[in-house]
């Protein structure tokens, strides 16, 4: 027993272990169950009391210093380990946030806002579920007239004299404007417009359009040419030019539809502008006398003009995309491309 004491101590004095798995082993080897230092004390117990004083200390002072050597070697391959693992640089920059962008429909009505109001109008809004009074009755589409049918119309509740409906033009909103603000009025009034179109490349049946409106004593026609024409130079290139074709709005008279000249091929005809040099991007005219008395306002005394856009008309231009569903689908490939936000 002496001698196998001595032989086990000398052993465990000697130990050494290049990592966890090694301690482990080390410790089943000695203090397992089967370990040779457990079948040592079994033997142990088996001695006559006499030999049991004898070699009671030194068996114990061997199984406390395995023990300890144990503890050591898996204190030393550890904090071995945590040195050998890469190191945090905490000085680094973090990982950016993928911020997002805005959707090119909302840069387009921005900038039309902003264009808007250098010239000094201001941004009315009005709702989506709207009544056909001031859809249709009140910018003098009577009932049952032919141009109700230009607009492809969603109703909410009918079978009954003022039907709710979802607006088809935010031309609706120039009649709030005309009802609740004081003149001179001068508005323009963004918004999303719905109409029961089968939907393609060229038609959805949601889309954003951006009304304007100015009232006041004495506006001409010549007033809205120049407000068109500052836009246009404004959202299409300081040498864009502009003309104007004859058309039919029942809220407008006369009217007309806009076209600006194409500022890809500056005029000189393109597939864009389909080898014509110009592009169309509104319905204008001047505000007609009925729909101002509907409204309340002295037609005798006052005048203004009234234009409409459509936003993703414009985005289309702006940014050559040739299929209006793309606006609508929120595919990212297509929505990264207008990229704006700052990057981090
Ligand atoms: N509301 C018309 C539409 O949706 C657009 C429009 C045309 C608005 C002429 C106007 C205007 O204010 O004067 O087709």
């Amino acid at each position: 027993m002496k001698e196998e004491i001595e032989q086990l101590l000398k052993q465990v004095q000697e130990l050494t272990a290049n990592s966890a798995k090694e301690v482990e082993e080390a410790r089943v080897r000695l203090l397992g169950k089967k370990g040779e230092i457990t079948k040592l004390f079994e033997e142990f117990r088996t001695y006559a009391p006499d030999l049991k004083r004898e070699f009671g200390k030194k068996i114990n002072e061997l199984k406390q210093a395995a023990t300890a050597k144990i503890e050591e070697l898996k204190q030393n391959t550890f904090s071995e380990a945590s040195s050998q693992a890469p190191k945090e640089d905490l000085t680094m920059p973090g990982t950016p946030f993928a911020l997002g962008s805005r959707h090119p429909v909302s840069i387009v009505r921005q900038e039309v806002v902003d264009i808007f109001r250098k010239f000094g109008y201001d941004v009315a809004e009005g709702p989506e579920i709207e009544d056909d009074y001031h859809v249709f009755e009140a910018l003098n589409f009577p009932p049952n007239h032919p141009a109700r049918d230009m607009q492809d119309t969603f109703f909410v509740s009918t079978g009954h004299p003022n039907p709710l409906l979802l607006r088809t033009h935010t031309s609706s909103v120039q009649v709030r404007a005309m009802e609740n603000m004081s003149l001179p009025i001068r508005v323009i009034c963004p918004g999303r417009v719905f109409r029961n179109e089968a939907i393609s490349a060229r038609a959805h049946c949601i889309f954003h359009q951006v009304e304007g409106l100015y009232i006041d004593e004495g506006v001409t026609f010549a007033d809205l040419k120049q407000a068109i024409l500052l836009f246009a130079r404004e959202m299409f290139g300081a040498d864009s030019q502009i003309r104007m074709r004859p058309s039919y709005f029942p809220f407008t008279e006369p009217s007309a539809e806009v076209d600006v000249s194409c500022n890809i091929c500056h005029g000189k005809g393109c597939n864009i502008c389909k080898g014509t040099g110009w592009l169309e991007i509104m319905g204008c005219g001047m505000v007609d006398p009925n729909v101002l008395e509907a409204s309340g306002i002295d037609s005798k005394k006052y005048s203004g003009f009234a234009f409409g856009m459509g936003l993703e008309r414009i985005a289309m231009l702006k940014w050559q995309v040739n299929d209006l569903r793309h606006y609508f689908e929120n595919d990212m490939r297509f929505l990264s491309e207008f990229k704006t936000a700052i990057e981090v």
